[in-house]
Formats: C-alpha cells, sequence, structure tokens
C-alpha cells in the first residue's frame, strides 16, 4: 500500500544485499518513518519480541526470514541442530499469533534432511519468499470476499450516507506485508466507489489503531475517526456502526478467534445491538489443533510499563509520560477471545464461512486429515 504516494510493503529483502531484511519500524509510526536493517537471527528475533514489527502475518515471515538469516549466519557445523535452536529462540518471541509457529514448522519443513549450508540457507530463502508472496495473495482475497459485505450494506442503506465500519487495533498492512486483514475489504471497497467510513478503536496500551490504522487509512484516503477504546457500544446503540471488522492472531478449528485485548468487549456490544461482527484472517492464523480457544489459545502478557506509560509526540520529539501513580501495580494482558457463537463470520481467502468447525472444514477440507487432537 501507499506512504506518501510511493508502494511500500512491510518486509523484503535488501535490494543490492540480499543478507539484509528490512522492515518498515513500527514503534514510532506514525510520527516517524524508519526503515530497519536485520542481519541475524537474534536482530529478527528482537525485532518480533520488541515489536519493531507486529500483526500476525508479519510476525509469520519475519520469524521465516529469521530463519534464513540464521542459517546464512551459522557456523554449526549440524545445519539440522542450527535449524532447531534458531526455531526455539523465534518461537518464544510472542505466543499468541499462531502464524509464528506456522512459518518456522514451514521453514525447517522446507529444510528437513538437507546438510549442506547452500541449499538450506536458499531453500530457507524460497519459504520465506513463498510464505510472504502467500500472504499478500491471501489479503487481497480476502478484500475481494469481504466486498461483498459492503456491497450488501449498501444496497440497503443507499449510496448517499456512508457505511461506518469499526475495527480494532491495526489489521491492516502494515500487520500484514500489504492490503491486510481487516482492512482489505474496506480498501477494496473505498477503490470500489462505496461511502466506507472507518471508526478506529484506539487500542490501548500500545494505541496500533490510533497510530497505526488511523495512519494507514490517512494515507489510502479513507474517511475514518479514531475513537477512545470504550466508545464502541455507544456508537453502535445509536445506529453509528455498519459493520465491525476485526483480524486475528489464532484461530481455533471451532471458530473462537484470538485478537488484540478489547475485541471481546467490541463483540458483546455487536451482539447486543444486532450489529455483523466479521473476523478477517488468512489460512495461516487457523489453528486446527486447537478447538476451545477461550481455554487452549495462549495469552501473552506484556510488560506492565505499555500501561504505565504512554508514548506521543511533542515538538519534533517522541516522549513517553507516565500515567499512574508509582505505587500502582498494572496488568497487562495482550489478547483476548471472542467465542465463535459471537462472531458472524470469518473472512479467508477462500470465502466467507461461518464461524465453526463445520464452517471452517467445508473451507479448508484437507485438514480434516492432519487434525491430531
Ligand atoms: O500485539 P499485536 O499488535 O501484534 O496484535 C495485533 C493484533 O491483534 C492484530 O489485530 C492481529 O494480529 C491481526 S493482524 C492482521
Amino acid at each position: 500500500m501507499l506512504i506518501d504516494g510511493q508502494h511500500y510493503r512491510t518486509i523484503w529483502l535488501k535490494n543490492d544485499d540480499p543478507t539484509v531484511v528490512q522492515i518498515i519500524d513500527q514503534r514510532n509510526l506514525p510520527h516517524e518513518f524508519n526503515i530497519e536493517d536485520l542481519r541475524s537471527l537474534e536482530e529478527a528475533a528482537r525485532a518480533i519480541k520488541e515489536m519493531h514489527v507486529r500483526g500476525a502475518p508479519l510476525i509469520g515471515s519475519t520469524a521465516a526470514y529469521g530463519m534464513y538469516l540464521a542459517l546464512l549466519n551459522t557456523s554449526e557445523e549440524d545445519i539440522q541442530s542450527a535449524a532447531q535452536s534458531a526455531a526455539n529462540i523465534l518461537m518464544a518471541t510472542r505466543p499468541t499469533a499462531v502464524n509464528l509457529a506456522h512459518a518456522v514448522q514451514d521453514v525447517l519443513a522446507a529444510i528437513s534432511g538437507i546438510s549442506d549450508k547452500e541449499e538450506a540457507v536458499s531453500k530457507a530463502l524460497e519459504t520465506a519468499h513463498l510464505i510472504t508472496e502467500s500472504s499478500v495473495s491471501h489479503c487481497r482475497s480476502i478484500g475481494e470476499h469481504g466486498l461483498e459485505l459492503f456491497r450488501q450494506i449498501q444496497q440497503k442503506k443507499g449510496v448517499r450516507v456512508p457505511i461506518n465500519v469499526l475495527t480494532h487495533c491495526n489489521a491492516g498492512w502494515i500487520a500484514c506485508i500489504d492490503y491486510g486483514t481487516a482492512t482489505a475489504p474496506i480498501y477494496a471497497a473505498h477503490k470500489e466507489g462505496i461511502n466506507v467510513h472507518v471508526w478506529v478503536d484506539e487500542t490501548r496500551p500500545r494505541n496500533q489503531g490510533a497510530r497505526i490504522t488511523a495512519y494507514e487509512l490517512a494515507q489510502q484516503g479513507i474517511p475514518h475517526t479514531v475513537i477512545t477504546d470504550n466508545s464502541g457500544g455507544h456508537l453502535m446503540q445509536h445506529g453509528m456502526v455498519d459493520l465491525v471488522i476485526v483480524g486475528a492472531d489464532r484461530v481455533t478449528r471451532q471458530g473462537d478467534a484470538a485478537n488484540k485485548i478489547g475485541t471481546y468487549l467490541k463483540a458483546l456490544a455487536a451482539a447486543d445491538n444486532d450489529i455483523p461482527f466479521y473476523v478477517a484472517l488468512p489460512s495461516s492464523t487457523l489453528d486446527f489443533q486447537l478447538r476451545d480457544g477461550v481455554k487452549e489459545i495462549p495469552i501473552e502478557e506484556r510488560n506492565s510499563d505499555e500501561v504505565h506509560y504512554i508514548q506521543g509526540w511533542y515538538n519534533g520529539r517522541i516522549y513517553k509520560v507516565r500515567l499512574t501513580p508509582f505505587d500502582s501495580p498494572a496488568g497487562n494482558h495482550a489478547f483476548d477471545v471472542t467465542p465463535a457463537r459471537l462472531i458472524d463470520g470469518l473472512i479467508t481467502e477462500r470465502g466467507i464461512c461461518e464461524a465453526s468447525e463445520d464452517g471452517i472444514m467445508e473451507l479448508f477440507p484437507e485438514q480434516k486429515l492432519l487434525i491430531t487432537s
């Protein structure tokens, strides 16, 4: 998508130096746009853990390129053992987004049985590229399928009034490689000339909505308004939301969806007000091995400083300021799980399905054979 009119993706191999992976460093967006070089496994792992990159699909791609960097730079004779230790380091960075585990497993599978370093490096790179390209094409397809929802609402509402869609966190192209998941249908609708307006939840504590989703939408010229996290219910009660679309970090085979903390409350409010609530995700976010999301999805707990402090821009500089009393402890659960019963549908690259085991299996029948539990 565009930044200042120029097309970017969030991760790529450096043009004149294939030993370097480049990322958009998200930490200071929207006030500073920085490109960062990743040269080693350690740098890739830090970029994921400290959220230079974030968002489930992008975490997956970064982990795959991290595996490539690990093999490229290893001095270990035993390639398989070097790959396994790299996998362990990457897997320990962030627990909730299953895309990370899938990407690491894909690279391990691609290099399995290879003992020659050059061959393993080339396979790992090919796999990282493949994961990245399929993420782009999956997000594009999510956009095409989700567009249908906007067309249906427009038919009911007419073309003069905007369709108000609410989203939480950043499930946009900056959380992916291009297009985004929750934003892909919004971009597709806007491109088709549908009158769209987006309510952007600020998404405390790291404010991915206020900082990143708002930035993306502004850069693509999409009308939007940033709202506090607690506004959604009020807007829904007053007919100011037509549709909710969020992304996901892990969706179980019965359709329970883990996403940024606060998503569940939006789903409850949407159900109470009869507003369609959709989760947009590529199949790399589906975890077919899990069924009950509330019980089984690991929820990341992050440093309480993210709650104690808030970051912002003043007079040309970025500052962090303290919000809470020095004596008050803070809790920082990063994700919650929205049960399938509150989800009207899952928008995937293969189409929209019911958030249920039957609905998901109808779109992904090949997975039936792979379920082990
Ligand atoms: O902690 P984050 O910023 O990585 O959490 C991201 C989200 O919850 C996104 O909504 C989700 O990964 C969907 S990404 C397209």
